[in-house]
C-alpha cells in the first residue's frame, strides 16, 4: 500500500541492479502491511552528494548505500555509529526529523546476528579459541571488530599480507587479541580455532574455490561463509561432512538489514525462513 503518507527509503549504488534489498524490504512492508515503499537507485559517483541530500530534501527516511559508495557517503554524514567510525564504510543512512543524517555500518551486527539466530553460541566457540579470519577487506573488517567487541580473539590470514597487517592496526584490541598469520599457513591453525569465517571471494560463483581441508580442525569448530552467491558454498559442505556446525552468508545478508527498516518503517522485521527462502531463490538467478 503506498499512500500520499508512505515513508519511504531506498538502496543508492552504481550500479544497483544486482541488490537485493528492494525485494527484501519491498517484501517486508507488504507482509507487515506498512504504508512505505523501497527504491533502487542509481547514483554515479560524481552525483552523490546531490542525491543525497535531494533524497533528504524530498523527505526519505533514509537509505542503503552500497558499492562504490560506502566510504565516500561517510563524510556526508553528521554523524556516524561506532562501527562505521571503526571501519569508515557507511551501509545505512538515517535521516533524522531534526535534518540530520546519520550513518551507520551494520554488517558485523549483522554477521554476529545470523550466528546467534542459527542456534551458535559465540562465548561456547571463544571458549575453544580464536577465530579464524580469512581475508582482510571491508567485511573482514567490520566482523573483526564485531567479534572484538564480544571478546573473541582474531586471527587474520590473507593473500596479501600487507592488507591483513593494515586490518590489525585498525582494530583498537588489546595487545593479544589479534594476530596475522600467513596466508598459506592457516589450515595448520584449524585445531585451536573456535570459528572459521571465510570473508573471501574464494568459493563465490565464478570465483575459485576456498582450499577446503578441514582435517585439522577441532570437532567443536564453527563454519562461516559469508559468501551467498552460491548459498551452499564448497566450505560449508566439507564443514557439514565432518559434522561442524556451518552458517552461510545469507543469513549476514538478512540481519544486516533489520536495523535500516526498522529506523525507516517504525516496525522491526523478523528473519524467517519464508524470507530466507526469498532471498535464497533470488540469489540462485541473475540480477537484473
Ligand atoms: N553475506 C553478506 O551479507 C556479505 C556482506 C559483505 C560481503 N560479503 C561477501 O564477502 C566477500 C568479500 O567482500 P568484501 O567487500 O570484503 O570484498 P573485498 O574488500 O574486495 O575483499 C576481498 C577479499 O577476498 C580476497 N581474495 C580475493 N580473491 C582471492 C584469491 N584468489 N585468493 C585468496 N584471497 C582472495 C582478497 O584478498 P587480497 O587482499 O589478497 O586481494 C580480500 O581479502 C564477497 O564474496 C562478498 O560477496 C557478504
Amino acid at each position: 500500500m503506498i499512500t500520499g503518507a508512505a515513508r519511504l527509503a531506498g538502496v543508492v549504488g552504481f550500479p544497483v541492479a544486482q541488490s537485493r534489498s528492494p525485494l527484501l524490504h519491498n517484501f517486508w512492508l507488504a507482509r507487515h502491511g506498512l504504508d512505505g515503499a523501497y527504491l533502487p537507485l542509481a547514483v554515479p559517483p560524481d552525483r552523490l552528494e546531490t542525491a543525497i541530500r535531494g533524497l533528504q530534501a524530498a523527505g526519505f527516511a533514509g537509505l542503503n548505500v552500497t558499492v562504490p559508495h560506502k566510504q565516500a557517503v561517510a563524510a556526508l554524514c553528521d554523524g556516524l555509529d561506532a562501527a562505521a567510525t571503526l571501519t569508515g564504510s557507511v551501509n545505512t543512512l538515517v535521516f533524522g526529523a531534526d535534518g540530520r543524517c546519520l550513518g551507520s555500518s551494520t554488517d558485523g551486527a549483522g554477521f554476529l546476528a545470523s550466528l546467534q539466530a542459527a542456534g551458535i553460541d559465540l562465548a561456547m566457540a571463544a571458549a575453544t579459541g580464536p577465530a579464524l579470519l580469512l581475508g582482510a577487506g571491508g567485511a573482514a573488517l567490520a566482523i573483526a571488530a564485531a567479534l572484538l567487541g564480544r571478546g573473541m580473539p582474531v586471527l587474520v590470514a590473507n593473500r596479501t599480507r600487507a592488507r591483513s597487517d593494515a586490518l590489525a592496526a585498525r582494530l583498537p584490541a588489546p595487545a593479544g587479541r589479534v594476530a596475522v598469520i600467513d596466508w598459506e599457513s592457516w589450515p595448520d591453525r584449524l585445531g585451536e580455532a573456535g570459528l572459521l569465517v571465510n570473508t573471501t571471494s574464494l568459493g563465490m560463483a565464478g570465483q575459485p574455490a576456498l582450499p577446503a581441508d578441514l582435517s585439522r580442525a577441532s570437532d567443536r569448530l564453527v563454519v562461516a561463509d559469508i559468501v551467498y552467491v552460491p548459498a551452499e558454498t564448497a566450505l560449508l559442505a566439507a564443514a557439514r561432512a565432518r559434522g561442524l556446525a556451518a552458517v552461510g552468508g545469507l543469513g549476514m545478508l538478512l540481519h544486516q538489514a533489520v536495523p535500516g527498516f526498522s529506523a525507516w518503517f517504525g516496525t522491526t522485521p523478523v528473519v524467517d525462513d519464508e524470507v530466507t527462502a526469498l532471498l535464497a531463490e533470488s540469489v540462485g538467478r541473475p540480477a537484473g
